[in-house]
């Protein structure tokens, strides 16, 4: 690796802008610009970072040299944000989901390969080692080939995170379904091996609807977030303009025969996501999701329920989101600087947010069926092979 720091810029530096403290904490990149149009946040990134360039307007940033930029800014501003910078030859770290349509998502992906600037996405569950060692289990070929995955997050956390700011609104994020379900789905593809090709789901705006709407209290997230703010009816500061669902349910079938469900809820008492992937020889569950937690595995006959054939410890991992945070920002600097595969894909993010958005649709309208659109082959093909002949961000920049 190169002993120069690679200069480097933020788009949105809200609640994801924690990254901030990984980021600095490295020595092969320098944060040289930070773009918000929010005062406050403008003024926290000054505080921060104060030798980097603060502003809020993404032009000036992309004239500062940066040679890739990490935009964390809402779910509906991503594509045309990545969109600037992949023109103007800057690598891309676009956040989960990728966008809040298909066609939006369909058009970075083939701007990326036109301007051959490299496109990583920032589908942190991939690099998780809950996810990680389901993934390992399945690939042993302990249960089997897999034919089915049911997966449900409960988010208990939901009416903090999701309902009293621009996540709420669908003209922000489409639904929760694509927003945070994004995450999801895109791991049951992984594990699954398969991508959807239908989907039909269901649910409702069912609690958060009719709980006291107003101003929550404080600037972001972080200031009104509480286990307190207990039970979910009691809740207050909820967006006046919520119209997302607050339940969601999806079936889906894989393009490899495989059939799988998604499950949503924003007002459980407990935060955690439970997968279930069933296989020809047995079947694997995690029980909690955090380190210490564990997978169980079964691979014999029970009468009734019986106990797992083998228990396996999630492993310990620092740094946020269960340690997936840092092993996410080697993989991306690496891509930038050398180019190859990488774990994250900008088409299963595509194909993420294909679920999102048809599931949503069905849930709104006739709960029916819905088929994804193809992709175009040497699209995926460009991507499956980790963007052959993009350029680095060094190189990019050169060619400007
Ligand atoms: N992978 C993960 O684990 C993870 C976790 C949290 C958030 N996220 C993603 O990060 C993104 C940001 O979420 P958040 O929770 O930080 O939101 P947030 O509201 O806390 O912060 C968003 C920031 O972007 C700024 N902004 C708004 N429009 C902008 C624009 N056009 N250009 C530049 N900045 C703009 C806002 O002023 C705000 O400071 C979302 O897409 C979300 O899905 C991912």
């Amino acid at each position: 690796m190169s002993n120069t720091r690679m200069p480097v810029g933020i788009v949105g530096f809200g609640v994801r802008a924690l990254l901030i403290d990984d980021l600095l904490a490295r020595d092969d990149i320098e944060v040289r610009a930070i773009c918000d149009p929010s005062d406050s946040a403008r003024a926290r990134a000054s505080d921060q970072v104060p030798s980097a360039l603060v502003t809020a307007q993404l032009a000036e940033m992309l004239e500062s040299g940066v040679e890739a930029v990490f935009v964390l800014s809402p779910d509906d501003t991503h594509a045309a944000v990545a969109k600037a910078c992949l023109s103007a030859g800057v690598a891309v770290f676009c956040e989960k989901p990728i966008a809040i349509s298909i066609e939006d998502a369909d058009e970075m992906l083939v701007l990326a390969k036109q301007t051959g600037a490299r496109l990583y996405l920032g589908h942190n569950m991939r690099h998780m080692p809950v996810v990680t060692l389901m993934r390992e289990i399945i690939q042993s070929g302990r249960i089997g080939t897999v034919k089915a995955v049911w997966a449900r997050h409960f988010v208990g956390h939901g009416g903090d995170y999701y309902f009293k700011d621009w996540h709420a609104e669908q003209k922000h994020v489409n639904s929760l379904l694509l927003q945070k379900g994004a995450h999801d789905i895109d791991v049951i593809h992984w594990l699954a091996g398969g991508y959807s090709q239908r989907v039909s789901g269901m649910g409702g705006l069912t609690v958060y609807g009719d709980v006291e709407h107003g101003k929550p209290a404080g600037d972001m997230m972080t200031d009104w977030i509480s286990t307190d703010n207990w039970p979910p009816t009691e809740q207050t500061g909820v967006n006046p303009n919520v119209d997302v669902e607050d339940i969601s349910m999806v079936t889906m079938q894989l393009d490899n025969g495989v059939f799988a469900t998604y499950e949503q809820c924003h007002y459980t008492p407990d935060y955690w996501r439970n997968y279930t992937v069933i296989g020809t020889k047995g079947r694997l569950e995690n029980v909690g999701d955090g380190p210490g937690d564990a997978v169980h595995v079964w691979m014999s006959r029970k009468a009734g329920f019986g106990a797992p054939d083998e228990v396996i410890e999630i492993p310990e991992a620092s740094g946020s989101h269960g340690g997936a945070d840092p092993l996410l920002l080697d993989e991306f600097i690496r891509f930038v600087r050398d180019g190859g595969t990488t774990e994250t894909s900008p088409i299963a993010a595509r194909q993420a947010v294909a679920v999102g958005v048809l599931g949503a649709e069905s849930i709104r309208t006739d709960q029916g069926a819905r088929d994804v659109p193809a992709l175009d082959p040497e699209l995926i093909r460009y991507f499956d092979e980790g963007q052959p002949g993009s350029r680095s961000g060094v190189a990019a920049q050169s060619a400007r």
